[in-house]
């Protein structure tokens, strides 16, 4: 059985003092330390530092919410991932669709940053998902596979293996309405599928779900077959309800 990962994504949100708190309200809770399970937050560039020495020893994990597609050199206002992985950081986001429609991040360079972020020692957690005119217009799966393949096509097979696919419908982002557990079920064994094509050995990527998962709905989406876990956005800025989640996980992986 695949492990189940929660991951946070606090996205541009608290400061130094309020973040540190949240990482004080959880790193020590025994759910988080459950054997069967991955948990990790994915915290602004600046925070890293105090992340990490608050962090140090304990079983959550940090990570990075996007890395440079380049390796180093006139890039104004990048970080690479070699200077994340110096501070000992596991996971970077790589083509949220925040990323990809705020700041115009093509397919390609969503590619390129999953390679930058391996060659450095990172799990790029890779987000997918169609937006809610792709869907309505039957596009959903065709969109998923696209973004899925960009990012597939600039890495080996044994890179590949290394990465953690997050799916991510747009319209379920920060909207309250989630897909439900079936219907993100569906997609997510297209995912597997599109991924087992490439290779047998990618048949077992982690496979999360991200969109307005809270403590209520997290568990049924647990329960399904190909969700291996869920990236957590406004939920997981409240110590509470990111540990109930955590909990929904744990027991779900135990069960
Ligand atoms: P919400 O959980 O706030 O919908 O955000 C999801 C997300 O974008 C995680 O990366």
């Amino acid at each position: 059985m695949r492990k189940k990962m929660v991951i946070g994504n606090w996205k541009m949100n608290g400061t130094v003092s309020t973040n540190s708190r949240l990482l004080q309200d959880i790193k020590d809770d025994p759910a988080v330390s459950a054997s069967q399970i991955e948990v990790a937050v994915c915290v602004p560039f600046l925070h890293v530092p105090k992340t990490r020495a608050i962090l140090d020893g304990s079983a959550l994990r940090w990570g990075v919410q996007d890395v440079s597609a380049y390796r180093e050199g006139a890039f104004t206002g990048e970080i690479s991932a070699d200077m994340a992985a110096e501070f000992g950081v596991l996971y970077a986001l790589v083509g949220h669709s925040e990323r990809r429609t705020y700041h115009g991040e093509a397919l390609k360079t969503v590619g390129e940053k999953a390679l930058r972020t391996i060659e450095a020692g990172i799990v790029p957690v890779v987000c997918v998902g169609e937006t809610l005119r792709e869907r309505e217009d039957g596009a959903a799966r065709e969109t998923v596979e696209t973004q899925l393949m960009a990012v597939l096509d600039s890495l080996t097979v044994q890179q590949a293996a290394c990465i953690v696919v997050a799916y991510e419908p747009v319209w379920a982002i920060g909207t309250g309405r989630s897909a439900g557990a079936s219907q993100a079920q569906e997609m997510h064994a297209f995912i597997r599928e599109t991924l087992s094509k490439q290779a047998t050995d990618l048949a077992n990527t982690p496979i999360l779900y991200g969109g307005s998962v809270k403590p209520a709905t997290a568990s049924e989406l647990f329960a399904q077959a190909d969700i291996d876990g869920a990236l957590i956005g406004a939920a997981a800025l409240d110590a509470s309800q990111f540990l109930d989640i955590i909990r929904s996980a744990a027991f779900q992986a135990l069960s």
